[in-house]
């Protein structure tokens, strides 16, 4: 036998071997084996481009053809099978995970509108009722707005109450109080009657606590025409408890200083924990604050282009977050800018 037909011998046994092999394989992985067994660079047939030296010369080409073919010809083979056991996997896995379309579907979260967003819209509807109109004004404010036309001058030790945060800008600041806004409706419809609800953010330098925030909500009330008394404002704010809380609500006034108002006042609404008897919510007062209240200082009315000697005016401020805490029961103010949805979820 010569060394041509020995070696072609041995790649035909071979390739039969293979072949036969590959005919039994069902799998992916033994497929893997198998390529690694006859295609892979260590196989026995690429041994054989090596083993062609021990041929004769003139017949080395021959048969370095022939064991090009035989490994093409394996290669074929193998593709064909790799795509039938990648088809057989896929109608098996077809059949058994059906994707069983009766399962009831995911559904989509619901966004909601925020606590204090409703809390306000109910103020507004309660004021509209009464004949307020919202009427807005900027967060970021002058000091002469926020202070100085509101009878509180530079160095009034009152300004202790409403330290700020301010910009980069010299006498603009961020607003403490909605009070402001009263100047700027004023300068707007002087002389006109006026009734308007000014609601929004405002921000103070404060030490955060449970009842203590460095942003909140107010929502200030301004009255102003000729002939408005104490009595006005006294009626408005207990008409807009009620409505807030119920028919049955408890409220009461105590005489207060804001530079503001003369006189000025504070409404309180009985405690809701204690039901008035004192507790550790109340400070054992047995009743909550929800607002500052007065009759519109004159000084604040000429600021605004009014006559005190013909006009009178109410004002009030209100803390919507006060407010909802107290409604809702929630004991504490960081809750609302705290952005915990187990929280926001429950209104
Ligand atoms: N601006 C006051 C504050 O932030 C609240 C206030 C008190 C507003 C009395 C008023 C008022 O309009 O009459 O503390």
């Amino acid at each position: 036998m010569s060394e041509k037909s020995g070696l072609i011998l041995e790649l035909k046994t071979l390739q039969k071997k293979a072949e036969s092999e590959l005919k039994g394989i069902q799998d992916a992985v033994s497929l893997q084996s198998w390529r690694a067994a006859y295609l892979s660079r260590s196989s026995d047939i690429m041994a054989f481009f090596k083993r062609l030296s021990e041929a004769p010369k003139k017949e080395r080409p021959m048969i370095g053809q022939f064991a090009n073919q035989v490994k093409a010809a394996l290669e074929t083979q193998f593709e064909k099978k790799e795509n039938i056991i990648k088809q057989v996997g896929l109608e098996m896995n077809l059949r058994n995970k059906r994707l069983d379309v009766t399962l009831p579907g995911r559904a989509p979260a619901h966004g909601r509108l925020h606590i204090q967003t409703l809390v306000l819209r109910q103020i507004y509807r309660i004021f509209a009722e009464m004949g307020f109109q919202v009427y807005r004004s900027p967060e970021v404010e002058t000091d002469e707005n926020n202070f100085e036309l509101l009878n509180i001058p530079a160095h009034h030790p009152a300004r202790d109450l409403w330290d700020t945060f301010y910009t980069t800008k010299p006498g603009v600041i961020m607003r403490t109080h909605t009070s402001p806004g009263q100047v700027r409706a004023m300068r707007e419809f002087a002389p006109e009657p006026i009734r308007v609800a000014l609601p929004g953010m405002c921000y103070r330098y404060e030490q955060i606590d449970a009842s203590h925030e460095i942003q909140f909500n107010q929502v200030e009330l301004l009255a102003v025409g000729k002939n408005i008394t104490f009595g006005d404002l006294k009626g408005t704010l207990e008409e807009f408890a009620k409505r807030m809380y119920g028919e049955g609500v408890r409220t009461r006034m105590r005489p207060s200083y804001f530079p503001f108002v003369e006189p000025g006042a504070e409404m309180d609404v009985e405690c809701f924990v204690c039901g008035g008897k004192g507790c550790s919510v109340c400070g054992e007062k047995g009743w909550l604050e929800i607002l500052g209240c007065g009759m519109v200082h004159p000084v604040v009315l000429r600021n605004g282009g009014y006559d005190p000697e013909i006009y009178s005016g109410f004002a009030a401020g209100l803390g919507p977050e006060r407010i909802s805490m107290l409604r809702y029961h929630i004991d504490d103010i960081r809750n609302f800018w705290g952005n915990d949805v187990r929280f926001l979820e429950q209104f």
